[in-house]
């Protein structure tokens, strides 16, 4: 292995450039060298290509501090609908796509591809890269914890801090002015964030996509909140979450979910609650990666240099059980992302705490 491309792919979120700088540090270490490319494989598919070859001194600037990554990412709703750095579009077609891909991958004379990405950029790289000849290995990455196979992915522990840090503050909010606090978190298909951050955070209620809720369900928790003599309380809903009517709240943008906060917040006050809704948003995928993700992120990427070193390619790094491993991108693709498990720990934890986690 002589020459090595590194991308970033999918929304970003904390952590990346710490699992950036290990691919980057690593592979030199081996006298490799290794181009960036930009904008996940928009640096390959537009034209001009747009890479650079990375260096250690990518991260003289104290960039440890930073969220986002500093090699851009997309996560283009219309697969074929492409943002050139001019701000015009161009639209492509499969063949289009793969052929540039291509073309691409063999002017760079790129070895094998390390994809840092969620499982939708698994699965659209892996075929990628299959149609190019080009091996790769896959990193996790996705502040919903959804990410097949691993038990962590880069930039969720972060966001949990970041709700935590947020449900903290709205408490002394919430208990000032007597009021029910929602906090409506991201979380489109997958409630990890809203129930994890809602046991840090000692909510009172928890409403995510894979557990089914009822509104009286809702109204039954704050009103034995205030019987218990306590009148504030805070309540955290991932996006994803539907009506009681089964109906999702889009974003504006029509393709993600957001907005559902405000159903909740018109509705109990309507049923005479004093309630604010906030919508936490962006912020969650952005800020100061806490020390986990970063420690994560660099065994990660230092994981896989080292499996490529091994001539080991179309593998994915994962966590599982506290250790580092790696499995099949086949294996990978097969299981798809991972929703909670209404029967698992947390959720039982959530429970027994008092949390109102819906009716199941
Ligand atoms: O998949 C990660 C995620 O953060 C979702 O939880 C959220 O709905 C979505 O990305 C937002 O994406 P965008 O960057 O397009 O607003």
């Amino acid at each position: 292995m002589k020459r090595i491309g590194l991308l970033t792919s999918g929304g970003d979120c904390s952590g990346l450039n710490a699992a950036i700088r290990a691919v980057v540090s690593s592979a030199i270490e081996r006298g490799w060298e290794v181009i960036g490319i930009h904008d996940a494989t928009n640096g390959l598919i537009l034209r001009p290509l747009s890479y650079h070859q990375m260096s250690m001194k990518d991260f003289e600037f104290p960039f440890a501090t930073l969220g986002g990554t500093m090699l851009g990412t997309t996560n283009q709703a219309d697969a074929h609908k492409f943002l050139k750095e001019d701000g015009s579009t161009e639209v492509l077609n499969d063949e289009q796509i793969l052929e540039r891909f291509k073309a691409g991958v063999d002017e760079l004379k790129l070895e094998a591809l390390v994809v840092i990405g969620g499982d939708g950029s698994m699965n659209i790289v892996s075929r990628y890269c299959q149609k190019a000849g080009v091996k790769m290995v896959g990193i996790p990455k996705t502040m919903d914890n959804d990410a097949p196979g691993t038990d962590l992915a880069i930039g969720f522990q972060t966001a949990r801090e970041v709700v935590m840090d947020a449900l903290d503050k709205l408490d002394t909010t919430a208990a000032s002015h007597k009021r029910v606090m929602v906090a409506e978190v991201m979380g489109r298909g997958a409630g990890h964030l809203a129930l994890q951050s809602a046991i840090a955070g000692f909510a009172d209620i928890a409403l995510i996509p894979e557990i089914p809720y009822t509104y009286e369900g809702i109204v039954k928790k704050l009103k034995a909140v205030k019987a218990e003599g306590r009148n504030h309380a805070l309540m955290v809903v991932a996006e994803g979450v539907k009506t009681p009517e089964g109906e999702h709240y889009r974003a504006i943008n029509g393709h993600t979910f957001g907005g559902i906060s405000s159903y909740f917040v018109k509705r109990l006050t309507e049923d005479g609650f004093n309630v604010r809704g906030n919508i936490l948003g962006h912020i969650q995928r952005s800020g100061t990666p806490c020390a986990s993700d970063r420690i994560l992120a660099s065994s990660f990427g230092v994981h896989a240099v080292k499996l490529l070193a091994e001539g080991k390619t179309d593998r994915v790094v994962v966590h599982q059980n506290g250790h580092v491993t790696d499995l099949s991108l086949s294996e990978i693709l097969s299981i798809g992302n991972t929703p909670v498990d209404p029967n698992e720990e947390l959720v039982h934890v959530a429970k027994n705490l008092g949390i109102y986690i819906g009716e199941f």
